[in-house]
């Protein structure tokens, strides 16, 4: 007797991806953010460019449930090559013209990787480390004295055009001067996290408050739980989002239609 096939959890998403919610505030592709089918159903000169990719360290974690490893966490993806797609080609003379990506001196946020590997590819003008602490110990390698409590999040201001970032255009107004450190606590609980990666929403609230106004489009190609989605449609911004992993993406579709019940409730109120 052959045995059965074992049921495929981590089915591939078709090329294009799938769409699975499109409203006036949202838009959810279950797909890979590598497939040029699916980057180029972004609307041109979005507002910003909010994510959190796979960190290349296969982290696994069995905290709450067992997950298993991250996809795009082994190391063989160029992450900030990927976020260069998003962001779109280097600048031309034809302004006006609504380039594909993200609008020229609009803001990037990116969780886990360090400014000396965005600068380039994500072309920022002006960057600095954020540093989210998570006001508790997570466990890490236990071999070691400290544990993690914090991580990074890059913040740059994208500049499309060479020679304006050559002269040092991106920095910002001194009146958009905040503290470093962003004080919002981890999901903790084991019936809340979702997903082992889970951010706060009123973190990525906060991110996304300081770097747009109502109604600009936020984008998060690798959204995971769908943190940034439900953070912008209840800062009252637009959001696309893409996840590879269909579970994760029916989650953003979960989240992100009770963040837009709520936020038309409050709008009625
Ligand atoms: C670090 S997690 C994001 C967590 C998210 N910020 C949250 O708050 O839940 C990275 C996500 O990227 C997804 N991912 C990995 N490779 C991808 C790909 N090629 N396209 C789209 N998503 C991908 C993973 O499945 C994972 O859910």
């Amino acid at each position: 007797m052959t045995e059965p096939a074992a049921l495929d959890l981590h089915l591939a998403p078709p090329p294009g991806g799938q769409i699975l919610h499109h409203t006036d505030r949202a838009t959810i592709i279950w797909g890979d953010c590598r497939d040029p089918e699916v980057i180029a159903q972004v609307p041109p000169a979005y507002g910003l460019l909010c994510t959190d990719p796979p960190y290349g360290v296969a982290y696994e974690s069995g905290f709450g449930r067992n997950f298993t490893q991250i996809t795009g966490d082994d190391g063989t993806v160029d992450w900030p090559a990927v976020l260069a797609e998003w962001i779109g080609p280097e600048g031309t003379i034809s302004r006006g013209s609504k380039a594909r990506g993200l609008a020229n001196a609009r803001h990037v946020y990116v969780f886990g990787y360090t400014d000396e590997q965005l600068v380039e590819p994500l072309r920022l003008g002006a960057g600095i480390e954020l540093i989210w602490d998570k006001c508790m110990t997570g466990m890490g390698d236990l071999s070691l004295p400290w544990g993690p409590g914090h991580e990074r999040i890059t913040f740059g201001v994208h500049i499309k055009y060479r020679s304006n970032r050559d002269r040092g255009a991106g920095q910002l107004s001194a009146r958009l001067r905040k503290g470093s450190v962003l004080r919002y606590p981890r999901p903790n609980s084991s019936s809340a996290l979702r997903h082992p990666n889970e951010k706060p929403v009123p973190l990525v609230a906060d991110l996304i408050e300081s770097s747009t106004v109502r109604g600009d489009l936020v984008v998060d190609p690798c959204a995971g739980s769908g943190s940034t989605g439900v953070a912008a449609v209840l800062s009252g911004r637009h959001c696309f989002l893409v996840e590879y992993e269909r579970e994760f993406a029916e989650l953003c579709v979960e989240r992100v239609r009770a963040a837009e019940a709520l936020a038309e409730r409050i709008a009625a109120a």
